[in-house]
């Protein structure tokens, strides 16, 4: 027996308009730039589990360790009968530390905007947790996000954002997302997020530029995904992927650099790109503790706890849902 529910579609962003919109805007700006949610088709979804995996990309398993470590206070802190909320389920393997600790989880609802990923991790995790009531949502979570009904048993809802993908979201975005997410598990909701905390910038570069090569071929993978899905003929061997720390803004930066000068065709629309010419793909923000709090705090978010890792490479916090006193 298991407990998967029917997958929702909610605000999906996998419809060729949206995608053609926002890749023909974002190439017509200066500087161009492509948004970093289009990174994950089924091919990007591979790539990133396989960057998850790297020797250079910390953040992932020092995340894993921290949530496996502090596995007894985190549990408690969080309660027993909720619902887990997780934005950016991805394959799946975190929440199952935090499914197999938590006194009796209610549900699990599993956002992604990869759907073809999140179809086949739900339908793993349901046959491992046969009672666990699943609920797939195949989502772009920065737009608005209807949780399915769930069951009576659920005792309040605690919404799961790991991965430091908060960190792919620029002010004012960032404070616009945890704001909704705030409201999502209402007032006296929990969310417990994992964020990537600053560091020696070497450490930082390296972990976005991997010497295999694998990020490199996540970044170019979103013009072959552009020809792929759009009328395009973009070459990716002619980019080069360049990584750089802003440490004024505090956060890695992936560009792609034209290596020659170029036209690209997408759609019947010419963009032309000039020698050493950027096409800006993704920001991954980086904090202190107390930064995260501050942020936290502006979208209605009280910090309760936070745990990080001996190296303090990474930290996972724990915040409340103010209540809305107005
Ligand atoms: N949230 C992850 C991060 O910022 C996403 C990520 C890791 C990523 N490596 C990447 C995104 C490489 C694009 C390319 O660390």
């Amino acid at each position: 027996m298991t407990s998967l529910h029917a997958e929702t579609d909610e605000n999906l962003i996998d419809s060729p308009n949206t995608f053609l919109t926002d890749v023909l805007k974002g190439l017509s700006e200066v500087p161009k730039t492509l948004p970093s949610k289009y990174f994950y088709d089924a091919e990007g979804a591979r790539l990133f589990t396989k960057i998850s995996r790297l020797d250079a990309y910390y953040p992932t398993r020092t995340e894993n360790k921290i949530l496996s470590d502090h596995i007894k206070s985190i549990s408690e802190a969080i309660g027993p009968n909720k619902a887990l909320i997780e934005y950016g389920s991805g394959a799946l393997d975190k929440v199952r530390v935090l499914l197999s600790a938590l006194q009796n989880p209610a549900a699990l609802v599993a956002i992604d905007i990869s759907r073809e990923q999140l179809r086949i991790a739900t339908k793993i995790l349901a046959s491992d947790f046969p009672s666990l009531p699943v609920y797939p949502m195949a989502a772009d979570f920065t737009g608005p996000i209807k949780v399915p009904k769930m069951p009576k048993t659920v005792e309040g809802k605690v919404a799961f954002f790991p991965g430091s993908t908060i960190g792919n979201f620029a002010p004012p975005e960032d404070a616009k997302l945890l704001t909704a997410i705030a409201k999502t598990v209402g007032p006296k909701g929990k969310v417990l997020i994992g964020f990537d905390l600053k560091k020696d910038s070497t450490r930082l570069i390296k972990a976005y530029d991997d010497p295999q090569g694998v990020t490199a071929a996540f970044n170019k993978n979103i013009l072959s995904r552009i020809n792929r899905e759009l009328n395009a003929n973009f070459i990716p061997s002619l980019f080069d992927h360049v990584v750089r720390y802003n440490s004024t803004a505090g956060r890695i930066e992936m560009h792609l650099e034209s290596q020659i000068e170029q036209s690209v065709n997408v759609t019947g629309n010419i963009f032309h790109f000039t020698p050493k010419e950027t096409v800006h793909t993704e920001n991954s923000y980086k904090y202190t503790i107390d930064e995260f709090t501050v942020l936290a705090n502006h979208a209605g978010l009280s910090r309760e706890a936070v745990w990080s890792d001996p190296d303090q490479l990474f930290a996972v916090i724990l915040l409340t849902a103010k209540v809305d006193e107005r």
